[in-house]
């Protein structure tokens, strides 16, 4: 049932002299929604919105941004406290119930994850299939999307256990493909996952175990992942997440639906920015060229943009990337990398772009991924893991939304229409009359 409240009603005139009425839902937070679900069966018209600048997908009680403030809330909590205070399964298990567990039901979620870590041995073979310098993401959409054929047969989306099943699978499974991944890439074994280590411990050993030697844990950097691994966990109906749920309304697997969720995330608006911001700060190179970088940036015919900046929600700074900033300076320090090169360009960047009036005019600060990069590559892991590496920590938020949308009662088919400007009807011309 909608949550949703239809306290008043909006009057749209139509050029023809009709007025159609149009409910107007309240939700918890947020703008006001004009419901135009009837508007074309009433008064015959589509609506236009290319980019979902306007358009809510969905009703959602998972995630809450306001952008002009910049203030994120998973289920109604903050997320630099669920940064601060909470462990990356505890925001998990808050994504998916709703609220934050108790200590017993969370020994309970995290031994059901780590229950799951193994993949099928069939699995590593797909894996040969592929070159060593594949992207890590072309990997992952691959192998992901694969995990349909171990365990789909019989699988009811309508099922609530199948459904949990499915759900603790995804979670358990994607560090331990990833990390695959890069041990692929690099021509190391691949190391299984060791159920006694945390979540983020578990994922850097396997990144980094080699059968030959002991491999210790540095728990500086298993926070800090952790930490990096909570701000990425979900952001309501970004452009991953909206292509999650819309192969999901079609029924189809929710393997592939997070395989698609995976392709949509990869590109360099979306979640590939973190990796093309570590390109952009090397190519910068020094802070004396920030500059001459800034420039060309805001030359609209040199295509280039600051990486890392600008948000379609956000038009203040994004409460992600502010909590990234303090943990950048605490990893590094602790890492030993007082003076890192790279986080200097990006302070000074981001201190020149925030007085430049074309990022003032324009509302662009900071995005999540200015400074993930940076903490990612103190840590030793590789720029083109840096975009897997977020497809992990995202994997809860498209699940959530995932099991959300299957449950909800107004769920249909995503199918939106279109201004249609192509050709009207004409007869056909046969090919002696053509040209
Ligand atoms: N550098 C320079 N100019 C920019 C930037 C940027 N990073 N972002 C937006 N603009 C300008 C843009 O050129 C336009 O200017 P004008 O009005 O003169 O034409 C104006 O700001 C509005 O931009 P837009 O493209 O209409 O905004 P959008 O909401 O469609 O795009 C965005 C949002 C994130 C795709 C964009 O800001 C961008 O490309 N940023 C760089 C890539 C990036 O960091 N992406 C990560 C986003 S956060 C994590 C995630 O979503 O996964």
């Amino acid at each position: 049932m909608s949550q949703a409240t239809s306290p008043a009603t909006a009057r749209l005139e139509m050029p023809d002299g009709r007025t159609v009425e149009l409910p107007v839902l309240s939700g918890t937070m947020g703008p006001p929604v004009l419901d135009v679900r009837k508007l074309y069966a009433g008064a015959g018209v589509f609506t236009y919105d290319p980019g979902y600048t306007s358009t809510a997908s969905c009703e959602s009680k998972i995630t809450y941004i306001d952008g002009d403030e910049g203030i994120l809330l998973h289920r109604g909590y903050r997320i630099e406290d669920l940064a601060a205070r909470c462990t990356y399964l505890e925001v998990c298990y808050l994504l998916l119930n709703g609220e934050l567990p108790t200590r017993a039901q969370l020994d309970r979620f995290v031994h059901d994850i780590t229950y799951h870590t193994m993949v099928h041995e069939q699995i590593s073979y797909l894996f040969r299939g592929f070159r060593r310098d594949s992207h890590p993401m072309a990997v992952m959409i691959g192998v992901i999307g694969a995990l349909s054929a171990f365990y789909y047969e019989d699988l009811d989306v309508d099922d609530p256990h199948a459904r949990m099943i499915v759900t603790h699978r995804l979670i358990a499974k994607v560090p331990t493909i990833a990390a695959m991944a890069y041990k692929y890439s690099i021509g190391q074994p691949f190391v299984y996952p060791r159920n006694d280590l945390d979540y983020a411990s578990n994922f850097l050993h396997m990144m980094f175990a080699v059968p030959c030697e002991p491999y210790r844990i540095n728990p500086v950097m298993a926070r800090a992942l952790d930490k990096i691994f909570i701000l990425h966990a979900d952001h309501e109906q970004n452009a991953s997440t909206s292509t999650v749920r819309l192969v999901g309304s079609t029924g189809a697997s929710p393997y592939a639906a997070i395989a698609a969720g995976i392709a949509a995330l990869w590109g360099p608006a979306h979640g590939g920015a973190n990796e093309a911001v570590l390109n952009m700060l090397k190519q910068i190179g020094s802070v004396s060229n920030i500059k001459s970088f800034l420039e060309k940036v805001k030359d609209k015919d040199s295509h280039v943009r600051l990486m890392g900046f600008g948000h379609r929600v956000y038009k203040n700074y994004d409460p992600r990337a502010a909590v990234l900033k303090a943990s950048a300076d605490e990893v590094l320090a602790e890492l030993g990398h007082r003076h890192n090169p790279l986080l200097e360009i990006a302070k000074e960047l981001e201190k020149i772009a925030l007085e430049d009036e074309y990022f003032v005019k324009r509302k662009l600060f900071p995005n999540v991924d200015f400074y993930s990069g940076i903490i990612l590559e103190a840590m030793g892991i590789p720029t083109r893991m840096f975009t897997a590496i977020f497809a992990l920590a995202r994997t809860v938020g498209w699940i959530a939304q995932w099991n959300e949308m299957i449950q909800d009662p107004q769920q249909k088919i995503g199918r939106p229409r279109q201004l249609y400007t192509g050709q009207k009807e004409r007869p056909f011309v046969p090919m002696e009359a053509r040209g």
